[in-house]
């Protein structure tokens, strides 16, 4: 199967129920403002490279972009957007089909807008290098990249090594068994032909090397738009310019003890876990994690999902473990205390624990104080 056909069916996958509406295009317009000034678009050039919906193409020619280039592998994707520009009479959004992983592209522009596509091509430096060479050297890039060393970055991982849907058809013949929060993400995550996790200092390597500088590390838009922001996932956004900066894009801050017990728990029920088991794994693990998501914003405005996420994909690995005779043994050296805190807790027996022992483990404190059941 080529790049291309790949691409067609994990794209019919995302977004054959999503349409354009109104408050949607109203609040990417207002991030566009967000992002480059509120007349930073208003005459320029725009790249829009993997449009998706077209949700971003749309918004730009709204804050007064004078000619919006927008760009998706997805032939399906671009009859869409095509019918919608036609429909509503926007005359400056140009669609094309294409992918310049296998093509040269005749474009150019202003400012390039590289949003949730980076992180899926394979090559990202020799794409990159391409890519970036089609933007005017007064111009501008706003790129947005997945985040290594996250929780997300763990529980998506530990799914794709269970189950990869090679196509929409068997994406679709499983999705039934996924909850909606769940269903949303496991169509772009587990069909997506592709996905690297950069780190902060990953990501803004790959445009140094090209002369493009970080000016500005922006919010991602879900956490914007809402006033919220998730301790599990947190995509690096960040706006680069051809002039040298000393702008320190802020790394990913998440628990690592509680990342080094889902790593380790994790990979010893993946080593017992028969093949006629690894979608079901795979699919709970997704439906497990996104249950507590949306519905834990603190007063704050803050997701208090970090712990809770974590504490919640932990229970769900030793029910697996335990379903699969995974024993202390099979762990490695450092996660001996928890194995056995973890024992206690299910007997409801009272236990010691350091909770500072692995520096700082959000699921060792609650396994000191929580009878579990799982
Ligand atoms: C995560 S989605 C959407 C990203 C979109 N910019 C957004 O903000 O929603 C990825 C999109 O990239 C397209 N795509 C994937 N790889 C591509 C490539 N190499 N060249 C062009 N489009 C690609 C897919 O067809 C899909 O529409």
């Amino acid at each position: 199967m080529s790049d291309s056909s790949r691409i067609n069916h994990y794209a019919n996958a995302m977004f054959r129920y999503e349409v354009l509406h109104e408050s949607w295009l109203h609040s990417c317009e207002r991030y566009l403002k967000y992002v480059f000034g509120d007349d930073g678009v208003h005459g320029r050039v725009v790249i829009d490279y993997a449009f998706g919906r077209g949700n971003w193409a749309v918004a730009f020619a709204r804050c007064g972009a004078a000619r919006v280039i927008a760009i998706d592998a997805s032939e399906d994707n671009c009859r869409r957007l095509r019918s919608y520009c036609a429909e509503q009479r926007i005359a400056n959004v140009e669609v094309i089909c294409g992918n310049l992983v296998e093509q040269d592209l005749d474009i150019g522009g202003d400012l390039l807008w590289l949003y949730g596509i980076l992180h899926h091509v394979a090559d990202a430096d020799s794409f990159l290098e391409k890519l970036l060479a089609k933007v005017a050297p007064d111009g501008a890039v706003l790129a947005y990249t997945y985040n290594a060393n996250s929780l997300r970055e763990w529980m998506v991982s530990a799914a794709r090594a269970c189950i990869h849907f090679k196509d929409e058809d068997s994406f679709r013949a499983h999705s039934l068994w996924l909850t909606p929060a769940a269903r949303i993400r496991a169509r772009d995550d587990l069909v997506a032909p592709h996905i690297t996790w950069d780190d902060a200092a990953a990501f803004v390597a790959r445009f140094v090397r090209l002369g493009w500088h970080p000016s500005a590390q922006v919010q991602d838009f879900p956490p914007w738009l809402h006033d919220t922001h998730s301790g599990e996932f947190n995509p690096y956004v960040v706006k680069f310019l051809r002039r040298e900066s000393q702008l320190f894009v802020r790394p990913q801050e998440d628990k690592h003890a509680d990342l080094e017990i889902l790593r380790g728990l994790g990979a010893a029920v993946s080593a017992r876990l028969p093949q006629a088991m690894r979608t079901s794994f795979a699919i709970g693990l997704f439906n497990t994690h996104f249950q507590m998501a949306p519905m834990l914003i603190g007063s704050d405005g803050a997701y208090k999902t970090n712990a809770q996420v974590a504490w919640e994909d932990f229970k769900y690995l030793l029910y697996a473990a335990t379903l699969l005779s995974v024993s202390e043994q099979d762990l490695p050296p450092g996660l001996g205390g928890v194995w056995n805190a973890a024992m206690c807790s299910l007997r409801g027996e009272h236990r010691e624990v350091n909770a500072d022992s692995l520096g700082g483990s959000a699921i060792l404190e609650r396994l000191a104080t929580t009878s579990i059941r799982i």
